[in-house]
């Protein structure tokens, strides 16, 4: 098949969350099955520094629709495989900033006008590289236009679309790209577009919505938060619209792999030591140079929390602030935390550091080597999450003999199988359902004395967490398959 897939980030060029590291290790395996591959993605200059080196310009002058009047952007190409390439829309105006869709947490006010231009220019390009698409695959609100596109007049006569199923993924439903209805104008379709089953949402633009209701095909990253989107709980207002799909047969929930090359404690070289199943030597060496790292106290018989994290209401950090507090003061355990987000979070944890520090350490920022080492080094991941479409990080710790501490929610639910007595052979990590703080304290108390009380139960935990596969190949087969099932048409 032809696979298009179009996304606003994926690793290693451009990365704000797992919506990345999706979009490239699934065009990856998916490639590896022999489809050809094309993912397009703005080119963002100041993001990507050390990446552009790679890229060639591959098409110069291609006209992009925008309002009444048109643009001139360029396409570059990373190319991976013969049947994989990376291919960026350049054009500076709107991706040459210094972060990808905001500044200092506030969002570009012309977000609306620059993800439909990526999501036009797309199409565009599509056609400047004859792409034959057997599959249109867009993600998120960014590039939700694109099934919107494709059965509009304004591409539905391309014979290189003639053949296309539109899928789109939900990734997080936190974010619906919801603008004031003027912005319709940049799309260069008409006001007939604007309505329940397509724009309309309260009035305003929802570029998620119209994308839910005009592709063939709806997923999101997991079973469980296919089922929860279909709540008003969970839904943010698109429940509606899910449930008319859910019943259409059209919304699936299609679990996210990892990605096993980068994420593999045998061959990491970005931790000190390596460590596998068999020989867990250089995990306890990890975790005495993560403790270094952060000034804590160098302990090997310590309970370990590690968190990495953007600091948003949706990881419910929050209530891991709030209900370590009394942690701190009673229990002899250490916590390490890399993230950033919601000033006050930063705030509250750069101060928890001071005030505790040779047990509380933290890094406000972004670093994908502190992250290896903080999944290498811990003996707990904790994932408080008030949602999770499917979370990675989990998925991370567990392959690195981190034992997941999870709220059970969407992905989460769906990957990590809770300790017991009676479960002790499947048991991956700890789960607790009500998002109150004494809900997750005491089950990082629970955790900390199965690690202390019951090291057998704990070892065989780690071990069943680490030899377990997360690998893209069996997501890759479900996709493929939806791929040929999709209808080509409504
Ligand atoms: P989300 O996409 O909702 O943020 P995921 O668990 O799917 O959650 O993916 C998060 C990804 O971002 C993981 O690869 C994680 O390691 C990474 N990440 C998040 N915050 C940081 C950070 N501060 N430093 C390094 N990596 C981070
Ligand atoms: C989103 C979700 C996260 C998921 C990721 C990749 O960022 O918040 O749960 O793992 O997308 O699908």
């Amino acid at each position: 098949m032809n696979i298009v897939w179009a996304t606003s980030e994926a690793a290693p060029y451009a990365k704000t969350g797992g919506l990345a590291d999706v979009s490239y290790s699934l065009p990856y395996a998916l490639a590896e099955n022999g489809h050809n591959v094309s993912v397009f993605m703005p080119y963002y200059p100041q993001v990507m520094a050390e990446k552009c080196d790679d890229t060639e310009c591959v098409y110069e002058l291609l006209g992009v629709p925008l309002g009444d009047g048109e643009e001139w952007a360029q396409i570059r190409r990373h190319k991976i495989s013969d049947n994989l390439s990376f291919y960026f829309i350049e054009f500076d105006r709107f991706f040459d900033r210094p972060k990808l869709y905001d500044w200092d947490g506030n969002e570009y006010s012309d977000n609306a006008e620059r993800f439909i231009f990526l999501s036009r220019a797309i199409m565009q390009a599509v056609l400047a590289l004859d792409i034959k698409v057997d599959v249109l695959h867009s993600n998120d609100w960014h590039t939700a236009m694109c099934s919107v596109y494709l059965k509009s007049d304004l591409y539905n006569t391309f014979t290189n679309f003639s053949q296309t199923k539109s899928i789109i993924t939900i990734h997080n439903i936190g974010y619906q790209g919801v603008f004031n209805k003027s912005n319709l104008y940049w799309t260069g379709l008409g006001w007939e577009y604007f309505n329940v089953h397509c724009f309309e949402f309260y009035d305003q633009l929802n570029f998620l919505k119209a994308g839910v209701l005009t592709s063939d095909m709806v997923t999101t990253v997991s079973p469980t938060y296919a089922e929860e989107i279909l709540s008003p709980e969970y839904g943010f207002g698109l429940d509606h619209p899910l449930q008319h799909r859910a019943v259409q047969g059209k919304l699936r929930g299609i679990i996210n792999g990892i990605d096993v090359n980068e994420w593999a404690p045998e061959t990491d070289k970005l931790i000190p030591y390596n460590f596998s199943p068999s020989d867990l030597a250089g995990k306890a060496l990890c975790k005495t140079e993560l403790q270094k790292e952060f000034g804590l106290d160098v302990r090997p018989d310590v309970p370990l929390y590690g968190v990495v994290s953007r600091l948003a209401h949706q990881k419910g950090l929050d209530v891991f602030i709030t209900c370590i507090d009394e942690m701190l003061k009673e229990d002899d355990v250490q916590f390490v935390i890399i993230g950033s987000g919601e000033k006050w979070q930063e705030a509250a944890l750069a101060d928890y550091a001071k005030a505790y520090p040779d047990r509380f350490g933290c890094h406000i920022g972004y670093s994908n080597k502190l992250a290896h080492l903080v999944e290498a080094g811990s003996d707990f991941f904790v994932m408080p999450s008030r949602y999770e479409p499917c979370g990675l990080n989990q998925m991370y710790s567990m392959k690195y003999g981190t034992v997941p501490i999870v709220r059970s929610t969407g992905g989460l639910e769906d990957t990590v199988s809770n300790y017991s007595a009676k479960n002790i052979n499947n048991a991956t990590g700890f789960k607790f359902y009500d998002l109150y703080p004494a809900a997750l304290r005491d089950t990082m108390r629970w955790a900390a004395s199965v690690y202390r009380n019951d090291k057998p139960a704990f070892k065989k935990m780690i071990t069943n967490g680490m030899t377990t596969d997360f690998s893209w190949h069996h997501t890759a087969v479900e996709y493929e398959e939806l791929y040929q099932h999709a209808n080509t048409r409504f």
